[in-house]
């Protein structure tokens, strides 16, 4: 189906399918380009380091045991900030070694962002994603070889689709801000368990932000932060109204404002609570090796309204004000042999 380039309505919200959105569109940024020499400026360097230093020692000590009601450990929070994904990856390569080896990176987007692994000379880089990106994906490939011997693989594929026979196991599984869009959450952690070698690691950040949190459907808060919880608080025909309202005029303008509306439209969203996450994985068979959370300050705010706190609360009986504030895991979960 062709997609409605110039509406003069946002007519398409209604018609969009999931089909036409995966198989309509090449996602590829273009005013972006491959920086390869992406995360690794003096700019990039010195945040990092004062990151490392300062910033995160600090966050330790204020937001130590900031979250007292989610029922599982972890290491320590941050206020959405001070951890960057280049020193995400060198936490990770603290833990399992990159060089050498067999990667994957699920929701791999426009892999822009592919410098930061090369540089540790992993043996094979494949990277899937459910959408389009076929530019971003050759640019990537042909201008890495400047840079890395490193084999890459890029192409879209549901991670559901991929079978070991196929493209094999790996030493690391990496996400970035995807499983907060997997519908089937459940069959997405056992399939990157079957492709993860005995005793590999998966590295995942989820929730940007994760659903029940201020605006966890990437959308409510758009118009006035004081809406930020409207996907959980209004009903099902208010809350539709609301998108209507605010959402953009075409398919590429909504992208070009962060494409929240397509997702409410197509429901991409896997909806679990913190503590489903990680009662997921541990079902699956891995072990929480380190577990780091980012509380939202916007939610934070809007909870000091006992009218909002209060509704939540009411609403979803089985979560507490915690579930409400976090916003992120990062996480490092390990295939024991
Ligand atoms: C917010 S983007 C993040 C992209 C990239 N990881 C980054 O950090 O820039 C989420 C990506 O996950 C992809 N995605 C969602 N569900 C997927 C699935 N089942 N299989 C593969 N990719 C998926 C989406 O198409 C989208 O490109």
């Amino acid at each position: 189906m062709e997609i409605k380039k110039e509406a003069t309505e946002n007519e398409w919200i209604d018609s969009l399918t999931q089909e036409d959105f995966y198989n309509g569109y090449d996602m590829s940024d273009k005013n972006q380009s491959y920086d390869l020499n992406f995360g690794n400026s003096l700019r990039d360097k010195l945040r990092d380091l004062y990151d490392l230093l300062f910033r995160r020692r600090l966050y330790k000590v204020i937001y130590k045991n900031y979250f007292k009601q989610l029922p599982h450990e972890y290491s320590y929070v941050l206020p959405s900030k001070g951890f960057s994904f280049k020193a995400r990856i060198q936490w990770l390569n603290k833990y399992k070694k990159i060089k050498g080896a067999k990667i994957l990176n699920v929701g791999v987007g426009n892999g822009f962002d592919l410098p930061i692994w090369l540089r540790y000379s992993p043996k094979e880089f494949t990277g899937n994603d459910i959408l389009i990106y076929g530019d971003s994906h050759e640019i990537v490939k042909r201008e890495s070889k400047a840079i890395s011997d490193t084999k890459i693989n890029l192409y879209q594929k549901d991670i559901l689709d991929l079978e070991v026979d196929e493209v094999g196991t790996f030493d690391i599984i990496a996400s970035a801000a995807v499983f907060e869009h997997c519908q089937d959450m459940e069959k997405v952690a056992y399939k990157c368990f079957d492709l993860l070698k005995p005793n590999g690691m998966m590295y995942a950040s989820y929730g940007g932000p994760l659903w029940y949190t201020y605006g966890g459907d990437h959308f409510s808060g758009r118009d006035n932060p004081k809406n930020g919880f409207n996907h959980l608080l209004l009903g099902k025909k208010e809350y539709w109204e609301y998108v209507k309202a605010n959402v953009e005029l075409t398919v590429d303008s909504e992208l070009k404002a962060g494409g929240g509306g397509i997702l409410v439209k197509l429901d991409l969203f896997s909806k679990l609570s913190s503590n489903e996450y990680l009662e997921l994985f541990k079902r699956v068979g891995f072990t929480v090796k380190e577990l780091i959370l980012e509380y939202c300050p916007m939610a934070v705010e809007l909870m000091k309204d006992k009218k909002i706190r209060e509704a939540l609360l009411q609403k979803y009986p089985n979560l507490n004000e915690d579930d409400f504030k976090c916003k992120t895991h990062i996480i490092l979960l390990e295939k024991k042999a």
